[in-house]
């Protein structure tokens, strides 16, 4: 499979910006991701997570900046940057009305492939994704996660280095996630890079690294961990004395009307609220305790779920 390029760079970008007209949808994006790792972008919509990926994947030329595969620009060595990267776009398009071994084989013919030089890893690739048994169904019934392991085989037929994959998991069911997964891991340790962006913090913190994006900017960037204990702010856990969905909601409104909230977010029945510092925290507290019984209260490790939010909160 790929070559080992551990401690080399995989993907670089230096001040790679993207405007379409007025909107800037890419701006000034440093990004190092490390040859052999799994690094995640996670955004919000309209982030700019595709049009980053898409730059990257060379499909689209960036307006400034410069970005690199493998040491590679995709602007001057565009050719070979493809032949190098597996790009899987967010709607990536199979052809329904061919079998799952016919769309292999259209890919295979996109990239001039010699029949010699694919069938036996196609047979490979079949059997690690799961869908050897089903070669000869056409596309169009497949099931969302096998059609998202068939783009997933499609894109690997050139034995590329690199992997660019947009959302790869999106309106997956979770038994089809985690098989993804672990095909994602399973290339991993066969030495490929994987760039994707997801938008289920779960699978944010599945990756070795995360760059977190909002408004064509990298907020942040690091191990799941290193994000979790860099946050400035602190996150108050707060759960009420059987609530009501209704109270969950009544409380997450109390706790944004207090002025040292900086964010709020339900996750199932516990409030998290991002606080400047652990006193602030009290103020939020007396609001919904005024309306609604608190059971618990306390200052929690982060979630990844709350370093995105905190990352989209306004600063103090
Ligand atoms: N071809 C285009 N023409 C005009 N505007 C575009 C185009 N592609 C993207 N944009 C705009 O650029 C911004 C970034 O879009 P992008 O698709 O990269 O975000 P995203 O993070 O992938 O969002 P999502 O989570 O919805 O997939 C958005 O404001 C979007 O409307
Ligand atoms: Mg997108």
């Amino acid at each position: 499979m790929a070559a080992s390029l551990e401690g080399s760079s995989g993907v670089r970008t230096r001040g790679l910006t993207r405007r379409f007209g007025h909107v800037l949808a890419v701006d000034h994006l440093d990004l190092d991701v490390a040859a052999g790792e799994i690094f995640g972008l996670v955004g919000p919509d309209g982030a700019g997570k595709t049009t980053t990926l898409r730059m990257i994947a060379g499909v689209i030329a960036p307006t400034e900046g410069a970005a690199e595969v493998l040491g590679l620009d995709v602007v001057r060595d565009g050719n070979r940057v493809r032949r190098r990267v597996g790009y899987v776009a967010q709607r990536f398009a199979l052809y329904g009305d061919l079998t799952v071994a016919e769309n292999i084989r259209f890919f295979a013919d996109v990239y001039g492939l010699a029949r010699g030089e694919w069938t036996a890893w196609a047979a490979d690739i079949l059997a690690f994704s799961g869908l050897t048994e089903f070669q000869g169904r056409l596309a169009d019934n497949l099931s969302g996660g096998m059609r998202q392991k068939l783009a997933l085989s499609c894109a690997l037929i050139h034995r590329p280095q690199v992997l660019v994959l947009d959302e790869p998991t999106a309106g997956v069911d979770p038994v089809s996630r985690r098989d993804l997964w672990r095909i994602l891991y399973r290339l991993q340790a066969d030495g490929y890079t994987i760039l994707l962006s997801t938008a289920y913090m779960d699978e944010a913190e599945r990756c070795h690294r995360v760059g977190l994006l909002a408004g064509g900017r990298l907020v942040s960037a690091g191990t799941p961990d290193e994000l979790r204990m860099g946050l400035p702010q602190t996150i108050l856990e707060i759960s009420l004395v059987e609530p009501s969905a209704a109270d969950l909601r009544l409380a997450r409104d109390l706790a944004l009307q207090t002025p040292v909230a900086r964010g709020a977010q339900l996750f199932g029945d516990r409030l998290h609220v991002i606080v400047t510092s652990p006193p602030d925290g009290e103020a939020v507290i007396r609001a919904i305790s005024a309306r609604l019984r608190v059971n618990q209260a306390a200052p929690i490790t982060p979630t990844l779920e709350d370093v995105f939010l905190a990352a989209r909160a306004p600063s103090p």
